[in-house]
């Protein structure tokens, strides 16, 4: 199959089904029933989506605590468990209160590949996601990532270690394919023969990155032949977009960048309500709740320098003047920067 370039997504024009969170159309699954990977019952069908530098514990949190079903780590390199590296290991730190969660890891050796899992699942993993869609280059010339798409017996043999090895289900995340052909059919298909229990697939090739759209006729293709469950990763932000891809057999689907400075995402696309904007009491009170769980999770200095990446992303429907940008820019704390937001929304 080769790739096409047309951007008329139809799994994203069309009809919103009836009934997406009250279970009345035939056959229907609606977003707020649960399903099963493999012997792991998620409780609805929205999965928030791996993001390295951001998915860490608090926002896990985050978004467990709008309603996200399973939640997951950002990718965690098996070589820095099988080095004992500190920053890799505080990466498998998992609360209590964000479960069930399932723990990404990449690497191209089979042997270190379990060792990473043994330790995911010694820290209270529900899955182990094994991530073969990573494009990035420092990941990708390890033999990492998007790689092994490159090389379907090395990606199995993987596969079938690490099922083999621990006692919880193992998922894959794809893209499409490497470079111009659409591959993930034929390749998801091995990877279930070897042992995954649900594909994640990120339906751009890896060459586009994340440019373009994504295209869910190959997520829907998979949901189709694989025989486990499908789940729909790539540009969903709107309740028609997510019912339309249950609708079309996937099982469920990822929330990635839509959710950054938008927790709401889940509770709307549950309630099959359009985003919105939100009151600015609500989003700083948000913000101030999220930071608390930032700091636990990294310390007060990190938290500081990782909640800039934040203010933009929250204050995206306010539309900060420079001078509000410039003066959260020079902010040297999350309070000062608090009080500057407030100073300009609440007044
Ligand atoms: C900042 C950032 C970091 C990401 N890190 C990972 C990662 O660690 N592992 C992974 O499988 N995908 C990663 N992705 C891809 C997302 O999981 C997702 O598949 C992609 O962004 C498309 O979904 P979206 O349109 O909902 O964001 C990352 C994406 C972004 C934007």
């Amino acid at each position: 199959m080769t790739h096409t370039t047309s951007h008329t997504n139809e799994l994203f024009s069309g009809d919103e089904p009836s009934g997406i969170n009250g279970g009345s159309g035939a056959g229907l699954r609606p977003l707020g029933d649960g399903f099963n990977i493999g012997s792991l019952y998620v409780p609805n069908r929205l999965v928030q989506a791996p993001m390295a530098g951001i998915s860490g514990s608090a926002f896990r949190l985050q978004a467990r605590r709008f309603g996200a079903g399973l939640v997951t780590t950002e990718m965690i390199s098996s070589y820095g468990i099988h080095y004992h590296n500190r920053r890799t290991q505080a990466m498998l730190k998992l609360t209590e209160e964000e479960h069930p969660v399932s723990v990404q890891i990449f690497g191209n050796d089979a042997g270190v590949m379990v060792e990473a899992a043994l330790a995911a699942e010694a820290a209270g993993a529900d899955v182990i996601d094994i991530n073969m869609g990573c494009p990035v280059r420092k990941v990708v010339k390890t033999g990492a990532g998007v790689a092994l798409m490159g090389d379907a017996e090395l990606a199995s043999r993987v596969t079938a270690a690490v099922s083999d090895a621990v006692s919880i289900p193992v998922t894959v995340k794809i893209r499409s394919g490497l470079k111009r052909e659409i591959t993930a059919p034929e390749f998801a298909k091995k990877l279930v023969q070897a042992g995954a229990s649900a594909i994640c697939i990120h339906p751009r090739l890896a060459i586009q990155g994340q440019k373009g759209w994504a295209d869910h006729s190959v997520s829907a293709a998979l949901a189709v032949s694989l025989g486990v469950p499908v789940i729909a990763s790539g540009d969903v932000a709107r309740p028609g977009q997510a019912s339309s891809l249950i609708k079309n057999g996937c099982a469920a689907v990822m929330i990635g960048r839509a959710s950054l400075g938008n927790p709401w995402i889940y509770r709307d696309l549950l309630d099959g309500v359009e985003p919105s904007r939100r009151p600015a009491g609500e989003v700083l009170s948000e913000m101030s709740c999220f930071y608390r769980d930032v700091v636990i999770e990294m310390g007060e200095e990190r938290a500081s320098r990782y909640m800039r990446k934040f203010y933009g992303w929250f204050l995206k429907t306010f539309r900060p003047d420079a001078g509000l940008r410039d003066g959260l820019r020079r902010a040297g704390s999350f309070a000062d920067a608090l009080e500057l937001m407030r100073e300009c929304f609440e007044n």
